[in-house]
């Protein structure tokens, strides 16, 4: 499985996505890996995605699908059409529902889109998963179990913190795959991520796909940003 670096295009309108998408229409420059999150495809609904994807772009369609199994199979079914490469649900709807989901997206020929599981989202904290989820296991437990349920239930990965990437492969295995956001050059802004990595840091400590936002989409050259992310990340 190759390693690549994913542009979430937190963008809010078609216009403002594909402005920020012709810088990277020019001859000679390869088409990135984007990530199209709920505020875009919210917007936008999935004819963002198939436009996206007839220039040329993979595309990780991050919509966090977390319902019962039914609907969430049937749901992940009309997603597997739209011909992306990566999508995600909650591992907290249960391996049940990650099963059903697998199974809806699996295509008649059997192919599908990998499919990743959100562990804890990065913006809980210990103390509120104690005190709002009643969940009293340490983070680190809990993150690791929901990523061997994933990987139990046929997922091709999870999403988590670039400094967890190392023991998810320990835990779940080599090639179940970490894609990670909170990516930040080394000379550049955190904004509101707390626990940041740099890309060359999250190639170290085993990332597979990084998830980078920011740093490149607000970048005064999102090209030459996007080209020193990859030469930190793949090399
Ligand atoms: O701009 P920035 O690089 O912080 O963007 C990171 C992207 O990854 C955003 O789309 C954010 O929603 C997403 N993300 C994250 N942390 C998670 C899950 C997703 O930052 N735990």
């Amino acid at each position: 499985m190759g390693k690549d670096v994913i542009i979430a295009l937190d963008f809010d309108s078609r216009e403002k996505t594909l402005a920020f998408l012709d810088r990277f229409a020019g001859e000679g420059i390869e088409k990135p890996f984007v990530k199209i999150g709920m505020e875009l495809y919210y917007a936008e609904g999935p004819s963002i995605v198939r436009e996206i994807k007839a220039r040329g772009h993979k595309i990780f369609l991050d919509l966090k699908l977390h319902d019962i199994p039914n609907t969430v199979k049937k749901a992940m079914a009309v997603l597997s059409g739209l011909d992306v490469d990566m999508t995600n649900l909650h591992a907290s709807g249960t391996k049940a529902m990650m099963e059903a989901a697998l199974e809806g997206l699996t295509r008649p020929d059997g192919t599908r889109p990998l499919l990743i599981a959100v562990t804890q989202l990065t913006s809980t904290s210990q103390e509120r998963m104690e005190a709002d989820l009643l969940i009293e296991k340490p983070m680190d437990q809990v993150v690791m179990h929901y990523a061997r349920c994933a990987a139990d239930a046929g997922l091709a990965g999870v999403v988590c913190s670039p400094l967890e990437a190392g023991k998810v492969h320990e835990t779940c295995g080599a090639g179940f795959l970490t894609v990670t956001p909170g990516v930040r050059f080394a000379d550049g802004e955190v904004g509101d991520q707390v626990r940041v990595t740099t890309p060359a840091k999250a190639k170290e400590i085993g990332s597979d796909y990084i998830v980078v936002g920011r740093p490149i989409t607000q970048a005064e050259d999102p090209v030459a940003a996007y080209r020193r992310c990859v030469a930190e990340f793949v090399g």
